[in-house]
């Protein structure tokens, strides 16, 4: 069927789309009712249907005669370790880890955070909880034992399973100590810590709560899956919002594997078998729904990366693993192939690679400018796809639905609508903006199967944060427009949230470290162009008055405490001491005048700013100190 008629199907008739989606995947009891409201009124798929989504994943492939295909190929160039393991092996390390959960009481209705790096033990504690029933909580390894603390307070894990360390460029990141040292400033206190020794001599700190996965492991009897309710949380995933408080966005059982196997099918075009790559962190969205999920319940093979795209050992890395394994599709952020091309401008080391069994390179995770993607277009000879989506989603929103029907790639636009999504630009008072016309992105209600389904215990926030600005809408966060032929042009955040190496990333909790130093008065921070990451942080400080510090020594201060607050991956490298801030008559500070200044030559002045003449004093420290497009080559 055409991309055109699906989607339209998908939009005129939401409920009859879904249920046939719905029988392509294996229910213990089909669901009959199809969509549903939730107490508050929230649209809900599958209510009365029950299933495990690890028994998809897993179990029924092996039912199906597939136990000896290869489900995961991990390829961990920092450990020099390449390792294949099938659907049988998988089948019982999840089960007897599942087992060994059981066994310290841990069940359906329990919650556990896993704090891995990307080892196969990661996806093993996944889908081991969920094989059980246990909503899981992945903490990406980049954030720093205070964030994890906050999620520890907030979704109060009867265990967190855990490795003795992760392996960055060149350095070891000890995980277990981390995980101690949250705990100890948490106010919930797990009852067991779950440690996978990696033997690479990292020492392991013992306390009480002790437990390793190995033994565990062993002594453990292999559990079967437990059935679960269709609205069942698979998981909880904690994303940056509007506030220094994270918020755990809960995406449910039933809709969630019924959007996985439609989206790898009919997004990605992967069929059971093929190899599939989405070179993410299991901590973000897209290496939960598409390097666990998608690929495990559609049989298809998925790769599991543990390394950078370039430095490990250098940027023939992404080619390499392509090539060795025939990766029919693969997915990365634009950032990963900026930091390629810097490294390797020509592409030379594409050229040195069988690549002929790929066939779709797809991007995400922050806007893909036009110059990286006509490049890999280039290069690859392959269609480059950029598209849309979030946390919350779990899927993409936006797309060129390339299993469907390959559609036009227009250089700029994260594509189509994709189905499911009645993707509309809003103006501020909730009407539908022209074409051509910059607003607002806002998805009209109800959001098809895999989206969130709450935020965890803040049921306010997730009324107030999506719902409220636009009844009837889901509202995204993120500006745009829309051409005549439909594509929608995302232009960026309209609020405090920046993406950094495409990692999602609050300046609002930012602000709030650097605003607790002593010497500082007020600050902003904001996010300014990086031609590597997209975007990277820096903070404005105002002193107080009685403060005679050296300036370099009270950056080194409050980057350090940034770094201990939400972790290295806030990548918070520059602090500026001004004068002043640029506000408006009524005192609020002009946040976006400040990035403006930084990455605009021809920006705007607001009409509401209190002094013009602050604009010349930004520009010329920008100058002195090689701030965005002041930065000499
Ligand atoms: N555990 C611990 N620390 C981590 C980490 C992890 N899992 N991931 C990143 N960090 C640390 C890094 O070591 C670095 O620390 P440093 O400041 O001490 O050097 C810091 O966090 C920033 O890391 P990163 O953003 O990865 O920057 P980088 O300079 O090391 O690498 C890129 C730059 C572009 C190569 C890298 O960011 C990248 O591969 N990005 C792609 C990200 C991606 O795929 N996102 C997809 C989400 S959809
Ligand atoms: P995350 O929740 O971490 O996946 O981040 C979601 C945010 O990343 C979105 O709200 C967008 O701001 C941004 N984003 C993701 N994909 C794209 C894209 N293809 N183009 C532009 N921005 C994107």
């Amino acid at each position: 069927m055409s991309y055109t008629k699906l989607y339209k199907n998908s939009i005129d008739n939401p409920e009859k789309f879904w249920q046939e989606q719905a029988k392509n995947i294996s229910w213990y009891k089909e669901p009959t009712v199809i969509l549903s409201k939730d107490k508050n009124d929230y649209p809900q798929w599958f209510e009365d249907g029950e299933l495990n989504i690890c028994y998809l994943c897993i179990d029924k492939h092996i039912e199906d005669g597939f136990g000896e295909q290869i489900a995961i190929i991990y390829d961990s160039p920092v450990t020099n370790t390449k390792q294949k393991i099938n659907f049988n092996q998988l089948q019982q390390e999840v089960s007897k880890l599942a087992g060994g959960l059981q066994s310290l009481g841990l069940q359906k209705g329990d919650t556990t955070i896993i704090y891995m790096p990307m080892i196969p033990q990661a996806i093993y504690a996944i889908l081991a909880c969920a094989r059980i029933g246990v909503t899981h909580s992945v903490v990406f390894g980049g954030f720093a034992p205070k964030e994890l603390s906050i999620r520890i307070d907030d979704c109060q894990p009867k265990a967190i399973i855990t490795a003795s360390n992760g392996i960055e460029i060149n350095k070891i990141i000890p995980y277990k100590p981390y995980v101690d040292k949250a705990i100890q400033i948490s106010s919930h206190q797990p009852q067991h810590v779950i440690t996978f020794d990696r033997k690479q001599n990292v020492e392991i700190p013992k306390k009480d709560y002790d437990i390793d996965f190995e033994e565990l492991c062993k002594k453990s009897k292999p559990a079967a899956p437990v059935a679960v309710k269709s609205t069942h949380p698979n998981y909880i995933l904690y994303t940056s919002g509007t506030t220094g408080k994270p918020k755990g966005v809960i995406r449910d059982t039933g809709g969630h594997a019924v959007a996985m196997k439609f989206s790898i099918q009919n997004i990605y075009a992967v069929n059971p078998e093929d190899v599939f790559w989405a070179a993410s962190d299991l901590g973000w969205a897209v290496g939960h729904s598409y390097t666990v999920y998608a690929p495990l319940i559609n049989r298809s093979t998925t790769v599991l990366f543990e390394g950078k795209p370039i430095k490990t050992p250098d940027a023939s890395t992404f080619w390499r693993i392509i090539s060795e394994y025939k990766v029919k599709t693969m997915f990365t952020a634009p950032t990963a192939i900026r930091a390629i091309i810097k490294e390797d401008p020509q592409g030379k080391f594409i050229f040195k690679y069988d690549l002929s069994h790929y066939k779709f390179q797809f991007l995400a995770g922050e806007r893909c400018d036009v110059t990286t993607l006509n490049w890999l277009e280039q290069k690859l000879n392959i269609p480059v796809i950029d598209h849309w989506w979030q946390t919350e989603s779990g899927w993409p929103m936006l797309a060129n639905m390339a299993g469907l029907e390959l559609q036009e790639i227009k250089p700029g636009s994260a594509g189509l609508p994709v189905c499911g999504y009645d993707i509309q630009i809003l103006n501020e008072e909730g009407e539908i903006a022209a074409d051509d016309t910059e607003g607002l992105v806002a998805i009209k209600l109800p959001l098809p199967p895999g989206c969130l389904t709450d935020i965890w215990r803040n049921n306010a926030r997730f009324k107030a944060g999506y719902f409220k600005k636009f009844p009837g809408y889901y509202f995204s966060g993120d500006g745009g427009y829309k051409d005549e032929d439909g594509y929608v042009f995302i232009t960026g955040r309209v609020d405090d949230i920046i993406n950094v190496a495409g990692h999602r990333l609050s300046t609002a909790e930012m602000e709030e470290i650097v605003a607790s130093h002593p010497t500082v008065a007020e600050c902003a921070v904001i996010g300014i162009h990086c031609d590597i990451k997209g975007q990277i942080p820096i903070g404005l400080i105002v002193l107080k008055s009685d403060v005679d510090t050296n300036h370099n020594l009270l950056e080194k201060e409050i980057i350090q405490r940034v770094r201990t607050d939400i972790g290295a991956v806030a990548s918070f490298k520059k602090v500026l001491v001004v004068e002043r801030l640029p506000k408006t008559r009524s005192g609020k500070i002009l946040r976006k005048l400040l990035r403006n200044i930084a990455d605009e030559i021809n920006f705007n002045t607001p009409s509401t700013i209190d002094d013009p003449k602050i604009i010349s004093e930004i520009q010329e420290l920008y100058q002195q100190q090689q701030i965005g497009r002041f930065t000499k080559n």
